[in-house]
């Protein structure tokens, strides 16, 4: 399984035009509430101590957190490289204090962000301006950092999308920092830009599987045959 199905590319144009609407009416839809309540259900049962978390508007909404909380539930030990600080930043140095996830490091382009993210996690939260890379023949801005390690999962929710080609920069990270057995998580996964980034991305390595968790918004999971489980979080 390499490429999006036409079925799941249109489940994907479905939340993105839905989820428009809604939020311009200040509506949620229901998937947004399920997964909240798998995620405070998770929690409360797991006995880790969660801060409060807040999944409105730009930040991590339901669907991210069930899915970062249960990944690290099901596969524990796994380091983390966080593009894009926030809620998600909050819950991943949670669940490293927890022993869940081994490593984290967060990569920030807004200083003021990553300054206050970084006074409420014990793991690095790095600022790294934005620099045009090349990837795939398309000029896009890439976090300008250097990173001396292999991580086994990266969590693609940063920097601030765009309308084409959306955080197409992250793959040039991805190439030099993923270790052989992985696991992407691409948020956002509804919106077109990050669509074209995601079909990219499943080029590239087509031997990985991949599975999409709907909500408010929609998550994309690329992962290695070791985390063929993950093909049952949707
Ligand atoms: C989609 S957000 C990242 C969300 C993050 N992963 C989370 O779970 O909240 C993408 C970018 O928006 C910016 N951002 C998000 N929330 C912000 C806030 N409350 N204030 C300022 N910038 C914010 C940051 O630069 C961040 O990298």
């Amino acid at each position: 399984m390499a490429q999006f199905t036409e079925t799941e590319r249109r489940r994907l144009e479905a939340v993105y035009r839905r989820n428009r609407e809604r939020w311009a009416e200040g509506e949620l839809p229901v998937s947004e509430l399920y997964h909240l309540e798998l995620f405070n259900a998770a929690v409360a049962r797991s006995g880790i101590a969660v801060p409060p978390l807040f999944p409105v508007g730009s930040a991590a909404n339901a669907g991210l957190l069930y899915v970062l909380f249960r990944l690290a539930w099901e596969f524990p030990g796994l380091s983390v490289l966080e593009l894009g600080a926030g809620q998600s930043s909050l819950l991943l140095d949670a669940l490293r204090v927890a022993g869940r996830v081994s490593a984290v490091t967060t990569l920030e382009h807004d200083a003021d962000w990553a300054a206050r993210i970084g006074a409420r996690v014990g793991h690095e939260v790095r600022h790294a301006a934005l620099c045009p890379v090349e990837v795939a023949g398309i000029v896009t801005p890439a976090y300008a950092t250097a990173l001396d390690r292999q991580f086994d999962c990266v969590i693609v929710d940063g920097p601030i999308g765009t309308p084409t080609h959306s955080r197409l920069g992250a793959l040039a990270l991805i190439e030099h920092h993923l270790a052989d057995d992985f696991v992407l998580v691409f948020d956002d996964a509804e919106r077109p830009g990050e669509r074209q980034t995601i079909e990219r991305c499943l080029d590239l390595y087509p031997k990985a599987r991949h599975v999409c968790v709907h909500a408010m918004k929609s998550q994309c999971l690329v992962f290695t045959e070791k985390f063929a489980a993950l093909a049952s979080f949707a």
